[in-house]
Formats: C-alpha cells, sequence, structure tokens
C-alpha cells in the first residue's frame, strides 16, 4: 500500500500540478493521475466541462486557446537566456487530449521494458499491449487514401480491440508534406509499415485519435466521461526540471523550472540537430523548392554561433525534462 499525503493533483502525463482546496492529509491506496486517453477506467481531470465545439475540430489543433489550459509561467530558464515559457498542459475536462495534436502514437518496446527492468513485473510491453488493443477501435482508411498518403498499418501487430477511443487516418494530409517523406526515403531513414506495435523509431506516419465518422477529436471526454517552430527535439537529455509546490504559498502553482539545457553534454548534442537540419534541407527531395536558410542563417557556422541560436529558438517543451517527483510524496 502507498501512503502518500497528498495536497496536490498533478495533471496527466504533461508536466503542470495544481494545488486542491482540499486541504485534509489522507492516505490513498492508489493515486491516478490523469490518465486521458491511456486507457483509464477513471477520469481525474482539473478544470470545467469545456462545451465548445471548437475542440473537436481537428483544425484547430492550431489555433491558441488560453481559457483551456493552465496559467502557469515557468521561472526564468538559464540555459534559454533566462526566457520564462508558459507551461502547455490542459486545464479542462479531457486534460492534454482535449488540447493535443491529436497524434496516436505510444513508446517504443524498449521504452516499456524499461519501466520492467527497473523492478515492476508486468510493465514490459507484450504484457501492456492487450491492454493498450482493448482501450482503442482503428478503423483502416480506404484504399484511395491509403495509396495517396502512403498510409501503413498492422492490426494484428497493434490493434484489434474495440475500446472507446476511435483511432483513424485523416483523410487530408496539408499539401508538401510527400517532400518529408521522400527525403526521410533519401537518407535511408526506415518506415515502420506499423510504428504502435513497439516499433516506434525511423520515420513515424501515426493515425490520429479522430472519429472515422464524424472526422472530430476522440479525447477522454468523448470516451470516458460523455460516454512548433522547426527545431528538432532531444529525445533523451540528460538535463532535469523540475515540479514543485511554491512553499510559501502552497495554493499557488506550482513552481516549474524546466532547467533546459542546465547540463552542457545536452547542449553539445543539439549543435548537431541543426547541422543535420541543414543537411536534411539540402537533400534531392527538396531541391526542386528552391528553399534558403533563414533562420539561423547561413553565416552562421561556429559551435558557439549555433549554441547561442539554440538557446534564443529552443522551446523548452521540446526536451522532455521533467523528473524527481519523489518531491511531490
Ligand atoms: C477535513 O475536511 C472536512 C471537510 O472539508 C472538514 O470539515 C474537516 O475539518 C477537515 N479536517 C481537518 C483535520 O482539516
Ligand atoms: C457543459 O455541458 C455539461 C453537460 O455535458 C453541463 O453540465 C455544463 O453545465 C455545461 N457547461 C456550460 C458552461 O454550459
Ligand atoms: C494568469 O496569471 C497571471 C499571473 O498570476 C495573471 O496576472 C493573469 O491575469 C492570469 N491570466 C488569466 C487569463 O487568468
Ligand atoms: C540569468 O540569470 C542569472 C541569475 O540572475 C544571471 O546570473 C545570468 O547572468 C543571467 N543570464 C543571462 C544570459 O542573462
Ligand atoms: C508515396 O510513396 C511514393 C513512393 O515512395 C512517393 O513517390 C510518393 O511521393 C509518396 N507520397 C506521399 C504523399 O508521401
Ligand atoms: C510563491 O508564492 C508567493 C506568494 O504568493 C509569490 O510571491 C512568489 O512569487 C511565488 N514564487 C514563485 C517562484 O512563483
Ligand atoms: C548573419 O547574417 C545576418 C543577416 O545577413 C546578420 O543579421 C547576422 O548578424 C549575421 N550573423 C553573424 C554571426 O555574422
Amino acid at each position: 500500500m502507498v501512503q502518500l499525503p497528498i495536497r496536490s493533483l498533478c495533471a496527466a502525463s504533461l508536466v503542470a500540478c495544481t494545488t486542491l482546496a482540499q486541504q485534509n492529509a489522507s492516505t490513498y491506496d492508489y493515486i491516478i493521475v490523469g490518465g486521458g486517453t491511456a486507457d483509464s477506467v477513471l477520469v481525474v481531470e482539473y478544470g470545467p466541462l469545456n462545451n465548445d465545439s471548437s475542440i473537436l475540430l481537428p483544425s484547430e489543433t492550431l489555433v491558441s486557446h488560453a481559457d483551456r489550459y493552465y496559467n502557469i509561467t515557468s521561472v526564468p530558464i538559464p540555459g534559454l537566456l533566462n526566457v520564462t515559457r508558459p507551461v502547455l498542459a490542459g486545464a479542462i475536462v479531457g486534460g492534454g487530449s482535449a488540447v493535443n495534436g491529436m497524434f496516436f502514437d505510444r513508446g517504443s518496446a524498449s521504452d516499456y521494458d524499461a519501466w520492467e527492468t527497473l523492478g515492476n513485473p508486468g510493465w514490459g510491453f507484450q504484457s501492456l499491449l492487450p491492454y493498450f488493443n482493448k482501450g482503442v477501435t482503428f478503423t483502416p482508411p480506404s484504399a484511395q487514401f491509403a495509396e495517396m498518403y502512403n498510409y501503413t498499418w498492422d492490426i494484428g501487430k497493434a490493434y484489434g480491440g474495440q475500446g472507446e477511443v476511435q483511432v483513424s487516418f485523416p483523410p487530408y494530409q496539408f499539401p508538401g508534406q510527400e517532400y518529408v517523406w521522400n527525403a526521410w526515403n533519401e537518407l535511408g531513414i526506415k518506415k515502420p509499415d506499423e510504428a504502435a506495435g513497439g516499433e516506434a523509431v525511423g520515420a513515424i506516419q501515426a493515425p490520429s485519435a479522430l472519429d472515422p465518422v464524424t472526422r472530430t477529436r476522440s479525447y477522454a471526454r468523448t470516451t470516458h466521461y460523455d460516454g512548433v517552430p522547426g527545431i528538432p527535439s532531444l529525445e533523451r537529455p540528460l538535463s532535469r526540471g523540475t515540479i514543485n509546490i511554491n512553499t510559501s504559498d502552497p495554493a499557488n502553482v506550482p513552481i516549474v523550472d524546466y532547467g533546459t539545457f542546465s547540463n552542457p553534454l545536452d547542449i553539445a548534442v543539439a549543435i548537431p540537430l541543426v547541422t543535420f537540419a541543414r543537411k536534411f534541407n539540402k537533400l534531392n527531395a527538396f531541391a526542386n523548392l528552391g528553399a534558403t536558410e533563414i533562420s539561423p542563417g547561413a553565416n552562421v557556422t561556429s559551435e558557439t554561433g549555433i549554441a547561442e541560436f539554440l538557446r534564443r529558438s529552443f522551446a523548452p517543451t521540446a526536451a522532455d525534462i521533467i523528473k524527481e517527483r519523489t518531491e511531490w510524496a
């Protein structure tokens, strides 16, 4: 039995955390934090029932709606020239699944197997996969759209269940995306036929959390309640951020410290992301587009120049850096 005196409830797989009005210290057997579309049977979310129907429209993922997020700003980030950044975490019923880009993905088998290796039997990929499958209904695209957008899938590997979360490929992709697919192909980067079956590496074309009939968002509220800049991301950063309760005012919003690039190895790893992006954009796949580099500018070639550019422009959320969760206990 886990015994935690808890005064704050932290939202979902995202990064924010807010204190509850409830001031009683209590003990709990289990604490479910968010969960979103991750097959939760119980919805624990902070925020109102937002009935704005635009939440359901895929096009609205490109529009900013401040009222759907926590109003939390990070502390200054020294690794990014002391800027502060908003913490984008959903604060309506549905949580992150109500505000995200509807990208329906899973980690690689090795990600989950690492949980098991850390001493959690039953949390490896093969043990979890039946539950992943059970939670969603996958509807394949029509032959016409599969051919038009090179969609591939493998129901036997990754789906087969009839859960509430609807997963499908959209009947529309932005014009020009074929250049990017062809560029990955030119580099010899493999595109798995099915990324949700434990092979989330390479060039991934994931389906969306999208109802195949109404073409609207399928998210934690509809399923369980009602019935960025072109900079690559750092996948395994060494820098660590924190979320702490504000000890001088526990009812205040939490103190979010991204800590981006606080470990010098991360900036050393990020510099080649820029040199790679340059190489990528010079591939034959893009040749007839006649593109020229705007940012940071072809004249910025030194490592210090690129590092300065990264510190000016990197989105802290392009690196998942929140750790040290033990402090919440
Ligand atoms: C716990 O909460 C209840 C209901 O809000 C309140 O009546 C009670 O006084 C609280 N107990 C403590 C120890 O704060
Ligand atoms: C939103 O809809 C729910 C029922 O689904 C209702 O209880 C709630 O009052 C509505 N909220 C607003 C602001 O209209
Ligand atoms: C967000 O928080 C800031 C600082 O606490 C406050 O000044 C501002 O009015 C809040 N904005 C909204 C939309 O609540
Ligand atoms: C960021 O803030 C720290 C602490 O105030 C200061 O020492 C440092 O010089 C600042 N960095 C920049 C780039 O302004
Ligand atoms: C689909 O694949 C073919 C062959 O690799 C390629 O020529 C075409 O551009 C691709 N289409 C899209 C939309 O990615
Ligand atoms: C913590 O809360 C106090 C009191 O509301 C406030 O003055 C202070 O700015 C907060 N600290 C941070 C880092 O937000
Ligand atoms: C690169 O060129 C741009 C525009 O031509 C200029 O604004 C910038 O200062 C230059 N940067 C360096 C490092 O020379």
